[in-house]
């Protein structure tokens, strides 16, 4: 347990997907909480009012953009630690407005990390990063075998990639957060700022917003459940390990906890080898468990796409001592469960079942 002083903690991006279930969890166990969120991203005014329901006394929403400089720096200096996760979440608009991704990736972090440099205290601040920091592994001369793409390498099959792999930014998402990243990692070296960086898989759950352009697992769900279809980029056979957001919360909040002996560190965070799924075997699942057709249609590739990505998680689980990620089917099947909730659509009892 994490100790309760009466300062709040500060997540940025907080009324976001992952943001909110932060926000949940550290509310459950009684500290005051800033949400600091500029709500761009449509629909998480939802999160934001979720939370306040639950939580009116503990939860204080700051509706603010990370470029102001001076707003962030004013909530920043009341902080006890800081989730940092607002951000442009997506490679494609990224690539249709490269200097907005800039502002708000690089120059916010910039922001908030000059503001606790100039604050003077060491508060701590784990940052949301990105398995997009490697690029798209080309190099790792994928092969098909059976659904989905994997590498020919028997170790890197086993374990994921670690971090030990060499940094290779693509795209412009991929350079402002790669960036971001490196910064948070230098404030720790340079400044003495108790700063570690989480390079996140794709993770998914309950309160994700999902669209075509970030937050695909929800995305696909949602599309499902509207009897719309869903469109693969590529040929669908990308395999990713996707990670349900109650391990990603459990992983920020040991972060914070064990701050003094990872500060300066990345670490990937991820399904992991055992919650690897193409994008085809998903979707079949999710006809299976919502019981019905599902129209895929497909389209060219997008940039930067990894055909495989698997984190190897050994080190953020020996470092933060973390339990097994929830099973793929399981995660999958809570988060459809929550969407039908969500519209009123009656559950079927093989995917309550699923969910448990
Ligand atoms: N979800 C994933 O699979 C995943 C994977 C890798 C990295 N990440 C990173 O994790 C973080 C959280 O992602 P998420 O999935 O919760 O996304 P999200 O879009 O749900 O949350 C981001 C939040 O930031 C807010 N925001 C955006 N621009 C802002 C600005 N200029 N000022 C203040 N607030 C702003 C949005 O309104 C939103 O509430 C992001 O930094 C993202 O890059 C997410």
């Amino acid at each position: 347990m994490i100790p309760a002083d009466r300062r709040p903690v500060l997540i940025t991006g907080g009324a976001g997907f992952i943001g909110c279930n932060i926000a949940d969890r550290l509310a459950r166990e009684g500290h005051d909480i800033l949400i600091y969120d500029a709500l761009s991203r449509p629909g998480v005014e939802a999160n934001l009012d979720w939370l306040k329901e639950r939580y009116s006394d503990q939860i204080t929403p700051i509706i603010a953009d990370i470029r102001d400089e001076e707003e962030l720096s004013r909530a920043a200096r009341e902080a006890k630690a800081v989730f940092h996760m607002a951000a442009q979440v997506a490679v494609t608009t990224s690539l249709t407005d490269p200097r907005d991704d800039f502002e708000i990736n690089l120059r916010g972090t910039l922001n908030l990390l000059d503001a606790l440099r100039l604050h003077g205290r060491p508060t701590p601040v784990i940052f949301a990063s990105t398995n997009k920091v490697y690029g798209d592994l080309a190099d790792l001369d994928f092969r098909l075998e059976g659904q989905g793409y994997a590498p020919p390498d028997e170790a890197v099959a086993a374990h994921g990639i670690s971090e030990a792999r060499p940094l290779d930014f693509h795209t412009p998402y991929g350079c402002s957060k790669g960036a971001a990243d490196q910064y948070v990692l230098d404030y720790a070296r340079s400044y003495g700022l108790p700063a570690a960086v989480l390079r996140m898989s794709c993770i998914y759950g309950v309160r994700q917003m999902g669209t075509e352009d970030q937050g695909w697992v929800a995305h696909f769900l949602i599309r499902a459940l509207e009897d719309e279809p869903i469109t693969l980029y590529g040929d669908g056979h990308q395999v990713r390990d996707i990670l349900d957001v109650s391990n990603a919360v459990d992983a920020y909040l040991r972060a914070w906890q064990r701050i003094g002996h990872i500060s300066g560190h990345a670490f990937n965070l991820g399904g992991g080898p055992a919650n690897a799924v193409s994008l085809r075997e998903l979707v079949t699942y999710m006809a299976e468990l919502l019981g019905r057709q599902i129209d895929v249609r497909f389209d060219d590739w997008r940039a930067g796409d990894q055909r495989w990505f698997v984190a190897d998680t050994r080190a953020i689980r020996r470092a933060l001592d973390l339990s097994p990620a929830v099973p793929w089917r399981q995660g999958v099947a809570r988060l459809a469960e929550w969407l039908c909730e969500c519209r009123s659509l009656r559950t079927r009892p093989e995917l309550v079942e699923a969910a448990q």
